[in-house]
């Protein structure tokens, strides 16, 4: 530095000396970046113009041909890109086609403003093509640290769907409040992410995930981006994704900080085994006519490569919807990206940020309601625990036990705009659109105090994954302490910090590695008698983890509970075109 301080007595070489400087001051809003993709021109964002916004920036090579069903190849050009537009999506199953009734949307008790907010959830506008690997950058750089931190958005939507064309993760407001970066990307669904070929790569859409995230390292220093902060976030199975890399790269993986909402990769019996994957695909190859288990799987690869994406896609559902929550085509074991057995293995020592919401089995209670399919109260309270409570809980200690600092939050906002319907609670998604600032519709006071107060939380994490948490007041994770932070609790801004016990004491009672929900039953709730020791933001004064209970009433048989786990993915209703 000494060096370079030198140079900049001479102010001509100082400009050569740092280039990133003068820029940050001389910048342009949406003035063209040079990229190994070629170089992109930007805009102002649409509601945020002092961000520059690129969309629609390839970071693979098309899939396509000989290149569908095999792992993504970076792309790298010198042609001018627009970045005007998202890029295509990936294909997904087409959903119904038909609206729900006003009468179906009523027995859901889903509200005028949950048919809002699930519209900017869904994917309403989306062009599909195959040629789909591309990622959107916003930035303002004329402002704030010279090198900013960087936040990567992966999608959920079950690995079947999803989309970072989904309104609400436009990423402009979180750049123009945080001074940070957010870069979102897409990657491969369904079977043509996660195919079954018994000989060739499998988890492609997490490889395309991979891919991205280096594009991002490559080239995000040229938006203004800090290339050794780069911190993965995703929601569902985009959550799920995040810590799924975390185990895949745990000796290099280039983020530096890792943020899962609801999903980890302990979570819905995750990863589906060769077996099931291979079932999956031979039953598929099976309707076009590309053979069967006895044929040569390169003749099978061969013939899938032949047919139109849609074709493929309409002989999933009817083969592989029952195999499990997430279909058949999944993350899938390989050894290699995807593990059999995670609780042995050790993530990478990177600081880890992760909850789950408090009613996660709000949103799908209305999407079996729409199919017609109601279920009590203490099922869904066993849903939340074995799908989402106990798998973060399981993936919390992973991460302390691996020596990484630790924070886990469980979000409980109810607000007017979000309240997808009467019964919903904090839903699974909830608080995506509170991070991202893209709740539709008047917010509430307290609604913008806790958004603000949670993204910042984001961001801090983001510039500062070891520290920037304790600096924002939140303790660190530890199971025998207050340490559990509840987000929007009663409505405050701040912490609410109580002894993890108070949720996780009922993890007795389910099996995380299943997805049969058939044995839910009513439980005692053993956390009741929970109470923290101190309710003040930042406080890790011990708490309490009593309880004991364990007499349980068995009335799933008498209720006669039968579930159709086919309900799981893609019920179809179109105001609700994504799930996990
Ligand atoms: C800012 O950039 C413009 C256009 O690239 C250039 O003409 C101008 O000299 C620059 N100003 C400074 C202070 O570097
Ligand atoms: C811009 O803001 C308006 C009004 O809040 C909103 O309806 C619209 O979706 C926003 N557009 C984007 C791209 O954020
Ligand atoms: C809809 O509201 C009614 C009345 O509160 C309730 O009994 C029913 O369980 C709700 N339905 C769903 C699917 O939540
Ligand atoms: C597979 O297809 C071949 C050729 O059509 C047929 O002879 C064979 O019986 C089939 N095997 C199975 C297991 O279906
Ligand atoms: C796998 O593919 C290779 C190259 O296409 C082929 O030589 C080999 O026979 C295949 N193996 C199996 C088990 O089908
Ligand atoms: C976990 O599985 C991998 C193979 O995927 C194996 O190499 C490793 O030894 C296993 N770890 C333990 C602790 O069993
Ligand atoms: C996490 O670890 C603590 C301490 O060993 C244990 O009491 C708790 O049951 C674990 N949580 C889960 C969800 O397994
Ligand atoms: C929190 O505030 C919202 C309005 O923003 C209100 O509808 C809700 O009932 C409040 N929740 C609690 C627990 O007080
Ligand atoms: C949990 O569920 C998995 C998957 O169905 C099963 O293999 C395992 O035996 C179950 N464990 C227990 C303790 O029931
Ligand atoms: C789910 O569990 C029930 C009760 O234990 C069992 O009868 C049923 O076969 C299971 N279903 C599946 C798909 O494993
Ligand atoms: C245990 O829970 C059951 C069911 O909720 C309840 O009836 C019983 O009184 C509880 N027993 C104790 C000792 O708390």
């Amino acid at each position: 530095m000494k060096s370079f301080s030198f140079f900049c007595l001479a102010a001509a070489s100082c400009a050569f000396a740092n280039d990133l400087e003068p820029r940050a001051a001389n910048w342009t809003v949406g003035q063209t970046v040079a990229t190994s993709s070629g170089p992109v021109s930007g805009h102002p964002a649409t509601n945020d113009s002092e961000v520059s916004e690129y969309l629609g920036i390839p970071f693979g090579q098309a899939p396509i041909g000989d290149l569908r069903f095999a792992a993504p190849i970076a792309f790298s050009g010198t042609e001018p890109l627009s970045g005007t537009d998202f890029g295509f999506s990936c294909p997904v199953l087409a959903g119904a086609s038909t609206l729900p009734t006003a009468a179906e949307l009523a027995a859901a008790n889903i509200t005028a403003a949950g048919i809002e907010a699930l519209g900017i959830l869904s994917n309403t506008d989306a062009k599909y093509s195959e040629d789909c690997l591309y990622l959107n950058v916003w930035t303002k750089p004329q402002v704030g640290e010279v090198k900013k931190a960087v936040l990567v958005w992966i999608y959920g939507g079950g690995f079947t769907s999803g989309s970072s064309s989904i309104p609400a993760y436009n990423g402009a407001n979180i750049a123009d409040q945080e001074d940070v970066i957010v870069v979102s990307l897409n990657y491969r669904l369904n079977i043509l992410g996660f195919p079954g070929n018994p000989n060739g790569t499998k988890n492609l859409g997490l490889l395309d995930q991979r891919l991205a995230v280096e594009w991002v390292r490559d080239n995000i220093e040229n938006f203004g981006g800090d290339p050794t902060r780069i911190t993965l976030f995703g929601q569902s199975a985009g959550g799920a994704s995040v810590d799924a890399y975390s185990y895949a790269w745990a000796s290099d993986p280039i983020a530096a900080g890792f943020i899962s909402e609801s999903g980890t990769i302990f979570s819905w019996g995750l990863p589906n085994s060769q077996a099931t994957a291979l079932k999956g695909w031979n039953a598929v190859a099976g309707i076009l006519g590309c053979g069967n288990s006895s044929s040569d799987s390169s003749a099978i690869l061969a013939c899938m490569r032949q047919q139109t994406w849609i074709v493929i896609l309409e002989a999933v559902p009817a083969t592989s919807r029952t195999a499990s929550i997430l279909g058949g085509f999944g993350p899938t074991v390989d050894d290699t990206v995807i593990f059999s057995n995670y609780s042995e293995r050790t993530p990478a020592k990177v600081p880890m940020l992760l909850g789950n919401n408090n009613y996660e089995g709000g949103l799908f209670r209305i999407e079996f309601a729409l199919e017609g399919k109601i279920f009590p109260d203490f099922f869904w309270t066993e849903f939340n625990l074995q799908e989402f409570t106990c798998p973060c809980g399981l993936r919390a200690n992973a991460s302390v036990a691996a020596g990484n600092p630790t924070w886990r939050y469980r979000y409980f906002g109810v607000f007017p705009n979000m309240a997808v319907s009467s019964d919903a609670g904090t839903w699974h998604e909830a608080e995506v659109p509170i991070i991202f600032d893209t709740a539709p519709g008047a917010a509430t006071a307290d609604e913008v105090s806790i958004a603000n107060y949670m993204r910042g939380a984001w961001a801090a994490f983001a510039k500062d994954p070891q520290k920037g948490l304790t600096n924002h007041g939140w303790p660190e994770y530890d199971t025998k302490k207050d340490t559990l932070i509840r987000l929007g609790y009663d409505n405050i801004t701040g912490t609410n910090v109580i002894n993890p016990y108070r949720y996780d004491a009922d993890c007795v009672f389910v099996n995380v590695s299943s997805t049969n929900a058939s044995n839910f039953h009513v439980l005692p709730d053993l956390g009741a008698s929970v109470t923290p020791t101190a309710t003040s933001s930042g406080s890790s004064a011990s708490g309490t983890a009593t309880g004991g209970n364990t007499s349980t009433t068995k009335k799933s048989a008498a209720l006669g509970i039968k579930i159709d786990i086919g309900g799981w993915v893609g019920l179809g209703a179109v105001v609700v075109a994504y799930m996990l």
